[in-house]
């Protein structure tokens, strides 16, 4: 094993995957530590949905960020397949955010007018023109928000789609191998000890998602970032019964290929605990009944869950260490890493390359003030 490197990347999910593309395509030698397999975590649970304006509500810097990722993924798709062969799944037939009651439709319209504003599109279908597009949704539903960019892709195809792209651009990747400690010296981090012995490099980059606090505080520093278990199920249906993702509160369908609906997901804070529980899978169950009726019918594929790494203030850290220098942080992306991976990797290369001065919101430095744990 070659020992030292331009950059190493601890966590082979989604995130660490797309840093160590960006950072091995501009010629930086890599490597990937990963303590399971690639996309075994967070990244391979998630449902794909690229659901910028469904998901972030908020004005703010997030929605932001989560705009200009979105904006990377047709680009990247096409990139991705022709270095690789893998196809990401990239599909837009928009999302719907659906009301149940006048008081959701309510906000629902309200947050059409805030994303119109924003220059996005969203707009809202009634009832009937719901039904016209989605025959198969339940009767008791009033109507919906319809946000045509919001696409889907495979959160698994992706990670390992980057994966690959890294490797071809010469990055070298440790799978089923721990990440014990960092070694630290003269407020720099200068390697990592690992079960294959110590590696050593000019960068390196946590990217341990909801276990990313573990590794820093061997640098002092509390990173405010707590695990949210979260479950799916898959079911397969033999005729298509929805074509654009339906969400609601506490439950979302997400429509993939060969009449596979992803279920999800449930949302239980404070617990790395991955197993899968009846009461999780039957009230998903229940609500996607709920939802489009037909489910009931269809045959039950599987069930898992992952773990979401939420930080306190909802925004990711992204950046150098606040007081060590050449560590950098690419952790806290919650309910929206897949989507926010092009990001996330464009600009920990440009911090490292020196192209961005500083990742603004996202820094780490904002921990000893607003979000301290
Ligand atoms: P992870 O994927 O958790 O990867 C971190 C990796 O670090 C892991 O593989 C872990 O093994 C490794 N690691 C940890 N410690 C060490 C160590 N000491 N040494 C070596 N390796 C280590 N997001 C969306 O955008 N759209 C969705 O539709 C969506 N749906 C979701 C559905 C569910 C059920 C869940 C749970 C999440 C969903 N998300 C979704 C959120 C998304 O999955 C996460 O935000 C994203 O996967 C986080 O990626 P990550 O690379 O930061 O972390
Ligand atoms: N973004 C969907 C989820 O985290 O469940």
């Amino acid at each position: 094993m070659k020992k030292t490197y331009d950059a190493i990347v601890i966590g082979g999910g989604i995130n660490g995957c797309s840093i160590a593309y960006q950072l091995a395509k501009r010629g930086r030698s890599v490597a990937v530590i990963e303590k399971g397999r690639l996309a075994d975590k967070a990244s391979g649970a998630a449902a794909g949905m690229l659901g910028a304006q469904t998901e972030l509500t908020d004005d703010g810097p997030l929605f932001e960020f989560a705009r200009k990722s979105r904006a990377m993924f047709p680009e990247l798709a096409r990139e991705l397949e022709e270095l690789t062969g893998v196809h990401i799944g990239l599909q837009n037939r928009g999302m719907y955010r659906v009301a149940a009651t006048e008081k959701e439709a309510i906000e629902l319209k309200k947050l059409i007018e805030f994303q119109t504003k924003s220059g996005e599109t969203a707009k809202w279908v009634s009832f009937q023109e719901l039904m016209e597009q989605e025959p198969h949704v339940s009767s008791s539903l009033i109507g919906a928000m319809f946000i045509p960019n919001d696409g889907q892709v495979d959160a698994r195809e992706l990670t390992i789609a980057f994966a690959k792209a890294a490797m071809l651009n010469g990055a070298e990747f440790y799978e089923f191998t721990n990440v014990n400690d960092l070694i630290l010296g003269n407020e720099k981090a200068h390697g990592i000890q690992t079960d294959l012995g110590p590696m050593y490099a000019e960068s390196i980059v946590i990217a341990t998602g909801a276990w990313s606090p573990f590794l820093i505080e061997k640098t002092g520093l509390t990173l405010p970032i707590s695990p949210v278990k979260g479950e799916c199920l898959s079911v397969l249906t033999n005729k298509p019964l929805i074509k654009g993702t339906v969400f609601s509160h506490g439950c979302y369908i997400v429509p993939k290929k060969s009449g596979r609906l992803i279920i999800g997901a449930t949302v239980k804070p404070d617990t790395f605990d991955e197993r899968v529980t009846v009461d999780g899978i039957s009230s998903l169950m229940e609500k996607a009944k709920r939802l489009v009726p037909g489910i009931g019918e269809s045959e039950l594929e599987r069930a898992w869950s992952g773990i979401r790494p939420l930080s306190k203030d909802g925004l990711p850290f992204l950046g150098e260490h606040p007081s060590c220098r050449n560590l950098y942080i690419a952790a806290g992306h919650f309910r929206n890493g897949i989507l926010l991976s092009p990001a996330t990797g464009e600009l920990i290369a440009d911090l490292m390359d020196g192209k961005s001065k500083d990742s603004g919101p996202f820094r780490l430095s904002r921990i000893n003030s607003s979000v301290s744990a």
